[in-house]
């Protein structure tokens, strides 16, 4: 099994490049089904996903050619596509269930094994379900999965209880060929979103208000080919500015979008690390000060993400004072703690809370990253712990950070890929 090998090293040091977004190309992968010709996606990260996804859509009967080298995808999908996901491809990537949207609009029918919780939360998909019941589908559940079909989707107003990432893009991709106008309100607003939208609009789509709390949809017959480039990942630059901190370094972070980072930058700030940044270029200095505590509350955007509330926790055991910080998203995302707590990090948690100490002297140790995030956080905490930390289970870690590895020695940093047992 593969492990990381962290060691304490000097302060990172230098510039780092973000590649495309994660959470972003993954819809547009989904989003790509609904074209009658091929789709090229360009600044597509080299991840674990994108691979499954990119297997998923082979699956369904797409062509698909994928170009690492140059960060390409060409999604070309056949009038008769397959309508019932692997059940293999989605037990290995949640965000399969994003292929039910745009098989229902244009198959008319979807069949998808139910994808189950994750260590982070139950995660159900009731409201990508509600939203399709709107339009017009109907929804059954047998042996395991989730069947969804409708002879036509029609246009419908939906209100969303949460504003769920996965059920405003899944909604959105079914509502672009549904007959009249979809309403959809109390939607994410999520930078990806905007990106999805702005996909599918190439594709010939009619939709407003993304990035805003309403969507309006104009349903249009057909969508045609596009070509597209992903925006930067914001939860990789947020990690790069994190580990910049974390190890009292000087970091300039390269095609980061501020706009898409702002609670990270504002959070950093508030714990004395200077930040300045241009339209594209983000520089994270934090060898100038001792650093402070501040407290964290995560929110769906633009609140503070969840994706970074891991990471943060890192820094937030070496600094000066006690910190609070609360999950609001997500019911389970604690189990970094652990880990953490095994490293030294000495992390109370209670329900949704999690009381931090900080100056903490970290030790490396072996721990495992439960899940993507959190394995991050264990690269970030290995940086500046005493010691060997040894991390396994880190195909987490490469479901979603393109070449980190590399990235992180470039820097300067002392961290290895080990595959010996
Ligand atoms: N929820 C429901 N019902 C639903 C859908 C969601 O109750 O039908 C709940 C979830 O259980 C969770 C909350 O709503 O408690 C938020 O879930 P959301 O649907 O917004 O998340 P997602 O679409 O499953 C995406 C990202 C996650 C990120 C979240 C929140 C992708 C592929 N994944 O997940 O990314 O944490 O939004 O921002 O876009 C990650 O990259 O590490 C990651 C987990």
């Amino acid at each position: 099994m593969a492990k990381y090998l962290v060691q304490k090293k000097a302060p990172l040091y230098g510039e780092v490049e973000i590649s495309g977004s994660k959470n972003a190309v993954l819809p547009l992968m989904a989003a790509a089904l609904l074209a009658g010709e091929s789709c090229e996606i360009m600044s597509v990260p080299n991840l674990r996903d994108v691979e499954v996804m990119c297997a998923l859509l082979k699956s369904l009967g797409a062509v698909v050619v994928e170009n690492y080298e140059k960060n390409q995808i060409s999604i070309a999908t056949p009038a008769d596509v397959a309508h019932e996901a692997p059940y293999e491809l989605v037990k290995k990537m949640r965000a399969s269930v994003l292929v039910m949207g745009p098989l229902l609009a244009k198959t008319g029918k979807a069949r998808v094994p139910l994808p189950g919780g994750c260590a982070i939360g139950a995660r159900p998909i009731n409201l990508h379900l509600k939203g399709f019941q709107a339009l017009g589908a109907t929804v059954e559940k047998q042996h395991g999965f989730i069947e969804v079909s409708a002879a036509k989707l029609k246009g419908a107003d939906v209100y969303l209880d949460f504003p769920s990432v996965g059920a405003t893009e899944n909604i959105m991709m079914a509502a672009v060929l549904a007959e009249g106008t979809s309403v959809i309100e109390n939607v994410a607003q999520e930078p990806e979103i905007v990106d999805l939208a702005n996909f599918l609009n190439k594709m010939g789509a009619k939709i407003k208000g993304a990035g805003t709390d309403t969507i309006k949809i104009e349903g249009v017959k057909s969508l045609k080919s596009c070509k597209h480039n992903v925006i930067p990942d914001r939860i990789e630059t947020g990690t790069f500015m994190v580990a910049a901190a974390v190890t009292r370094g000087n970091v300039l972070i390269k095609n980061a979008l501020p706009n898409h980072v702002k609670p990270v930058i504002a959070k950093l700030r508030e714990c004395g690390v200077i930040i300045e940044f241009d339209d594209e270029n983000i520089l994270v200095r934090a060898d100038e000060r001792p650093l402070i505590s501040t407290d964290i509350k995560t929110l769906p955007y633009p609140g503070f993400p969840t994706d970074m509330q891991p990471q943060f926790m890192a820094l937030l055991t070496t600094v000066k004072g006690s910190a609070v910080v609360m999950e609001t998203v997500f019911e389970n995302r604690f189990m970094h703690v652990a880990e953490l707590n095994q490293m030294g990090a000495g992390i109370q948690t209670e329900g949704r809370y999690a009381l931090l100490q900080g100056e903490r002297l970290l030790q490396g140790a072996r721990v495992i990253a439960t899940d993507l995030r959190a394995g991050a956080a264990l690269v970030l905490a290995g940086l500046v712990a005493e010691g060997t930390t040894e991390i396994s289970e880190v195909y987490h870690i490469e479901r979603g950070y393109a070449n980190l590895v590399d990235k992180l020695r470039n820097l300067g940093a002392s961290i290895s890929l080990s595959t010996n047992p």
